[in-house]
């Protein structure tokens, strides 16, 4: 079977209550391709996770931006991958370029963080990327590959993982990555899979682009071989989120 299309929208720290509900709307109004041919997933902050879940059209399906990395408790401030199953959330993005950055998160912590959320069941859109700097230094692929590897490391069952290809330096800037910049990652990350993991594996796996995805430059970027999604950012928070969507066909 084919990799369904998957389209994530990262509504990162934005949006008031009322900005949520119209958000919530515009998606519930979106003609959009139906759920056998394209899985769409939006990400609110967490305070809004149970707004979002009931108001949302059931055919979306909801993700939380982080969680603990183990079993929650005296954790100030955290939230556990339990509560998120408790709160009926299937999915969570993890390792987010962010907060890798700001927050210091490294591999092994983002590794143990996936591996944790997947034994509660969650759905993980594990997130990669290289800076500006590491690009230029042409070690785009040995950053991604360590960063991947130290997933491989800390999980056997990739059925529940999405990689998302966030290169650094495209996310919030507008300097999208090319349609050939984005393929020939995310072809690298398929190889580096099917040697490091398995073919099964990297045939299954979907593998979404993530950096300044718009709806003026989603289709050329869909149309490339092992592009399977999107995760969209600012996009995500605009109608056009919807023709983002639309790409999948
Ligand atoms: O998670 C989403 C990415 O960080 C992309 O953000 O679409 O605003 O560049 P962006």
């Amino acid at each position: 079977m084919g990799r369904k299309f998957c389209v994530g929208g990262n509504w990162k720290c934005n949006g008031t209550l009322e900005e949520v509900k119209k958000i919530i709307s515009i998606l519930n109004a979106g003609d959009v391709p139906s759920s056998d041919v394209v899985e769409v997933v939006v990400s609110p902050p967490f305070v809004f996770l149970p707004l979002v879940k009931s108001e949302l059209r059931p055919d979306f399906h909801v993700a939380a931006q982080n969680c603990w990395v183990k079993k929650g408790g005296a954790f100030t401030g955290e939230i556990s991958a339990e509560m998120l199953v408790n709160l009926g959330i299937p999915w969570v993005i993890i390792g987010h370029s962010e907060r890798r950055a700001l927050l210091g998160e490294t591999n092994e912590f983002v590794a143990e963080k996936v591996a944790y959320a997947l034994s509660k069941g969650l759905k993980v859109i594990a997130c990669v990327g290289e800076t500006l700097e590491q690009r230029e230094a042409g070690s785009t692929m040995d950053v991604v590959a360590a960063q991947t590897k130290a997933i491989a490391d800390k999980i056997s069952d990739w059925s529940n993982v999405v990689i998302a290809y966030e290169p650094v330096w495209a996310i919030g800037t507008g300097k999208v990555a090319t349609p050939a910049q984005a393929q020939e990652v995310h072809a690298a990350l398929r190889s580096w899979l099917s040697d490091n993991v398995s073919a099964e594996v990297a045939e299954s796996t979907r593998i979404l682009y993530g950096g300044s995805v718009s709806g003026a430059n989603c289709k050329v970027l869909a149309a490339q071989p092992d592009v399977d999604g999107f995760l969209v950012g600012g996009a995500s928070l605009k109608p056009e989120f919807i023709d983002i969507i639309k790409a999948a066909t």
